[in-house]
Parts: structure tokens; C-alpha cells; sequence
């Protein structure tokens, strides 16, 4: 569905409450996603056609020979080729559009030499993104590398010297050459969250132990998919810049920022997050942000159509928009699946549809009235030059922290 059909899409809804109203509850799930904990979505948990067809003729999958292996390789690979191709269909091919060329799915896929549609989201803990990253990877064609960094601990990396071992680890997840990759591959191991958000390969990740741990087989997978799609909370945008400058990969990066204090109001319920520096101190976190304004000015003017920046508060009070810009800004269309997802995320918290739709429209400020004035002025002393650059009003005590709007407009401009 192009951007067209999705206002189509939304103007059929009954009334522009009804469909505030759905959106609203999807976008209420935005931090339950978002914990490092995250749980797997239902729509992780169909079983794949392979795992049906093994179930049903259980008796060569388990009692391998030598060989054997690369001939279930070489049927799961087949298969996913013919399930990406229906995918596709009816997928309109930017064709120049949005400065990508592509216009057949070859184009689009690596094992033929294409490039493929790389979107990226750039962020920090609790910010909203898993969900935008599930947004992304609601469309069946795409291959999504989830937080590639997970093994680097709560920790920020902003540079020299872990920027260049993380540079090359996404560098490999975004080309799909998996050779280099032992150690995320034994990582993975132990830590199924690497893999469980990427639907396709999880659900062959289930049906075929050991197969997630097979280089040739990841590298091979990941090259059918003309959507690869990727996020981050530990790389700062001043080392991401990097994948930006690779003109080859042809990413496109969305900085997502979010208030300070949503931030340390949401992190506080986090146990893993407290012992960590770079996760529990605001003046570190402001510190980043204001890097990340200063980059993120840089970049707008040098990588017009491949960089955008957009504010969690912004995101849930206009939400139809700013998917729709989203979608357009990666090349992306709203496929019937990222419609069911939308749907089934909505369904999820149907109960009382009022009470949720209003949870949800303040969810980006319940900080407002869970944190006491002494703890939103704790955040604001450090924080005061970042949220000035990113538009976020201090409270000024607490009766005005309650009654005002925390959020006006800003500008990327030094
Ligand atoms: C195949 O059967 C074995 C036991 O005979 C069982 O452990 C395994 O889980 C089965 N695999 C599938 C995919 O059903
Ligand atoms: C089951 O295995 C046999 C022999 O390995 C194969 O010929 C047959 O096609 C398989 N059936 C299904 C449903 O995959
Ligand atoms: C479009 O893409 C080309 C090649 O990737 C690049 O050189 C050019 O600057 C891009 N144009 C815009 C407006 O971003
Ligand atoms: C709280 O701050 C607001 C806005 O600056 C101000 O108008 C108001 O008088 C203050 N209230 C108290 C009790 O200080």
C-alpha cells in the first residue's frame, strides 16, 4: 500500500476519532514492547510452513545425514523465495521515488545483486522504539537485525574503541555476510532475543535446531529479503553516521529522541537499567542527546532523503501522520500485514476502549504525575541545554508541572 492508500486507508475509517481511537491503543503498547525484556508478539509465534511440514513428517528432519543439512537449507530457501515473491505482489516499486531506483524485486534482493530497502532506527532505552521496530518489520519481506549490539551491555558507545567492532558487526548484518560473526552467533545462543523479533528466521529457528547458528544458512536467508531492517539503543548517532557515509549500503537513518523525563520516569521500573551509568544518569543521557542534535543538524543538510529525526511525543499525538511519513521516508508500503499488526495490537487492550485511548494519548507524559517536582528537577538540571535544543519546556514547580504542555515546536539549526 503506498502512502495514498494508507490515507485512503485511514479516511475509511467511520470518523477521525475512531481511528485516533485505534491508533491510540496501538501506540499504548509502545513501551510494553520497548523493555529489554521484551516478550515475542503473537504474530512471532505462527508456525511456519516448514515446522508444519516437518511436524507432519517428522522422520528425515531429525535423523540427519552429513548432507542432509544443506539439502534442508536448500528447501528452506526455496520456499522463502516463493513466500517473498507473493509478499511482493502488489508492492509498488519506487522507481526513482524517494531517490531509490529500484523497480522489480531483483532490484531489492542481494542474492541478486540488488541493493535492499536498509532502514534504521537510531535511540536510547525507553523511547518508544521496539514497537516502531516492529512497525518496520510487520511487512512479511522484511529480514529485521534487532538490537545487533545486545552483547555490548547497557552501555553507550559513542567511540573509539568499541565504535569500530560495532561499526563492523552492523556493517555484516546489513551486507549479510554472517562469516566474521561467531561470537553474536554464540550470543545468540543463549540470548534468543537476537533473533526472536526477526519473524521469518525465528520460526525456522524453532522448526530446525541449530540451523540459527549456521553461518552459511544465516547469511544465505538474510540475502533473500528486499527489506532489511535494523535498530539500536547503544550506538550513538555520532558513530551510526558512519553506516550513512557508506553510499553502497544506502541505509536510511531515523533518529528517534524522546523528553528526558519520560525517559527517567519510564527507566525508573527498570531493574537491569539502575547499575548502568549510561542508562540510569541523566546528565550522560542529556549529554547524548545534545551530540545527537548537533550530528543530527549535520546530517539533515548532507543526507536529505536518507536521514530524518522525529519525537516519541510527536509520533503519539499524530500518529496516522507520522507513520505515513515514515513509510514514505523509508520507501516502505503498508502492507496488508502491517495492517493485521496494527489490528491485532489494537485488539489486544480492547476492555475498556475509552480509558485506553485516553492511557494511551498521555502515555508520552505520564511523567507529569508519577514523578514528584524534586524528581523532574533533578533531570532538568541536567538536562537543560538538551531540552531546550529539542523543544521540551521545564516545569517551573509542581502545580505548573501538572497543567502544562511540556512539548513545543524546535528547530534543526545550530
Ligand atoms: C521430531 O521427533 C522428535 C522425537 O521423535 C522430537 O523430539 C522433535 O521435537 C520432533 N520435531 C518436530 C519438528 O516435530
Ligand atoms: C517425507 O519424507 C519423504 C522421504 O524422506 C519424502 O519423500 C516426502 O516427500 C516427505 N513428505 C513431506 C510431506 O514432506
Ligand atoms: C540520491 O541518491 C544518489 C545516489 O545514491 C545521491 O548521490 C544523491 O545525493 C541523492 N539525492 C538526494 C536528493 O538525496
Ligand atoms: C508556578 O509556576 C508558574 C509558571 O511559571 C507560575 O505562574 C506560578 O505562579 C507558580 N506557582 C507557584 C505556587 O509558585
Amino acid at each position: 500500500m503506498s502512502g495514498v492508500e494508507l490515507s485512503h486507508w485511514i479516511m475509511s475509517k467511520k470518523t477521525n476519532f475512531c481511528g485516533l481511537l485505534v491508533m491510540g491503543c496501538f501506540f499504548s503498547v509502545f513501551l510494553f514492547f520497548d523493555g529489554k525484556y521484551g516478550n515475542p508478539s503473537m504474530y512471532e509465534m505462527q508456525p511456519s510452513a516448514a515446522l508444519l511440514e516437518s511436524k507432519k513428517n517428522n522422520t528425515t528432519a531429525d535423523k540427519k545425514q552429513p548432507d542432509s543439512e544443506s539439502k534442508d537449507i536448500e528447501k528452506i530457501l526455496n520456499m522463502q523465495r516463493e513466500l517473498i515473491i507473493k509478499d511482493m505482489q502488489g508492492y509498488e516499486y519506487p522507481n526513482g521515488k524517494y531517490n531509490i531506483s529500484a523497480s522489480k524485486l531483483e532490484d531489492l534482493v542481494m542474492e541478486n545483486n540488488g541493493t535492499p530497502i536498509r532502514s534504521i532506527i537510531v535511540t536510547t532505552w525507553r523511547s518508544g522504539s521496539t514497537f516502531l521496530g516492529d512497525i518496520l518489520n510487520a511487512h512479511p519481506a522484511d529480514f529485521y537485525h534487532f538490537e545487533p549490539l545486545l552483547a555490548f551491555d547497557e552501555i553507550k558507545i559513542r567511540g573509539p574503541p568499541l565504535a569500530e567492532k560495532a561499526l563492523k558487526l552492523t556493517t555484516d548484518l546489513l551486507n549479510c555476510e554472517y562469516g566474521d560473526l561467531d561470537e553474536y552467533i554464540e550470543y545468540g545462543k543463549t540470548h534468543s532475543l537476537v533473533f526472536h523479533h526477526n519473524t521469518h528466521l525465528w520460526k525456522q529457528c524453532q522448526a530446525h535446531k541449530g540451523l540459527c547458528y549456521n553461518h552459511k544458512f544465516l547469511s544465505a536467508m538474510c540475502k533473500l529479503f528486499p527489506f532489511q531492517s535494523m535498530k539500536f539503543v547503544r550506538l550513538r548517532l555520532q558513530v551510526a553516521q558512519k553506516l550513512l557515509a557508506e553510499e553502497k549500503l544506502a541505509v536510511r537513518i531515523v533518529l528517534l529522541v524522546r523528553d528526558p523525563r519520560g525517559t527517567f520516569q519510564s527507566r525508573k521500573h527498570h531493574y537491569w537499567c539502575q547499575p548502568h551509568p549510561d542508562c540510569s544518569d541523566p546528565a550522560l543521557t542529556c549529554a547524548d542527546l545534545i551530540s545527537d542534535y548537533k550530528v543530527a543538524v549535520e546530517l539533515l543538510k548532507k543526507y536529505p532523503t536518507r536521514f530524518k529525526v522525529i519525537r516519541y511525543e510527536d509520533l503519539s499525538l499524530d500518529p496516522y501522520k507520522h507513520v505515513e511519513e515514515l513509510y514514505k521516508f523509508y520507501g516502505l508500503d503498508l502492507h496488508p500485514s502491517t495492517k493485521q499488526f496494527l489490528d491485532s495490537h489494537t485488539k489486544v487492550k480492547k476492555g475498556n476502549t475509552m480509558s485506553t485511548f485516553r492511557n494511551s494519548a498521555a502515555t508520552p507524559f505520564h511523567w507529569k504525575t508519577e514523578l514528584t517536582f524534586e524528581e523532574v528537577e533533578e533531570v532538568q538540571q541536567s538536562c537543560a541545554t538538551a531540552m531546550k535544543y529539542w523543544g521540551y519546556v521545564p516545569a517551573m514547580n509542581a502545580t505548573h508541572q501538572k497543567e502544562f504542555n511540556p512539548v513545543k515546536e524546535y528547530l534543526l539549526k545550530l
